[in-house]
């Protein structure tokens, strides 16, 4: 069972595609465990970022992940990570097959709509960073069994 950290970035929350995407992450059966709404800080956009801090984009990166608000989302099942990736789709929405989200809603690498954490320790540092274990909801979807064996 694997945890992924998703964050709807601020183009997503200013396009009103919000739950146009979160559909999209419903539809897949993976188990919503934790949801808020918020302005990512400086400080947070600072430690999510931190692995690319030597490139020559991180400061616009930073300016635009703390633009506006954002929606930040945990998800759980079986291939998480992988799963929730094939779903976004590359990270330049030029690149990204239709059918993804950055693929259908995107043409622009500076504004491609939504993160994923990239691997399962990855997410476990991000989700520190956004939420607290007691914000992890434990509950047991109906559909459950007819989504995992
Ligand atoms: P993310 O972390 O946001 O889910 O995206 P990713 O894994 O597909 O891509 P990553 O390499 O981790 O890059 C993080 C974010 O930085 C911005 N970026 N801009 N201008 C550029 O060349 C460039 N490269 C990356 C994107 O917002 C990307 O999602
Ligand atoms: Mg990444």
């Amino acid at each position: 069972m694997e945890r992924e950290f998703i964050l709807l970035k601020p183009d997503t929350v200013q396009r009103g595609l919000v739950g146009e995407i979160i559909k999209r992450i419903e539809n897949t059966g993976l188990k919503l465990v934790a949801m808020k709404f918020l302005q990512v800080t400086q400080d947070m956009a600072e430690k999510h970022y931190a692995v690319h801090k030597e490139r020559p984009f991180y400061p616009s990166l930073v300016k635009y992940i703390t633009s506006a608000p954002t929606v930040a989302m945990v998800v759980e099942g079986p291939n998480a990570v992988a799963k929730t990736r094939n779903i976004v789709g590359a990270t330049h929405p030029k690149d990204a097959t239709p059918g993804t989200i950055r693929g259908d809603f995107g043409i622009d690498i500076g504004r491609n709509l939504i993160h994923a954490s990239d691997s399962v320790e990855n997410a476990t540092y991000e989700i520190g960073i956004y939420f607290t274990e007691e914000e992890m909801v434990s509950w047991d979807p109906i559909r459950q069994p007819w989504v995992v064996e």
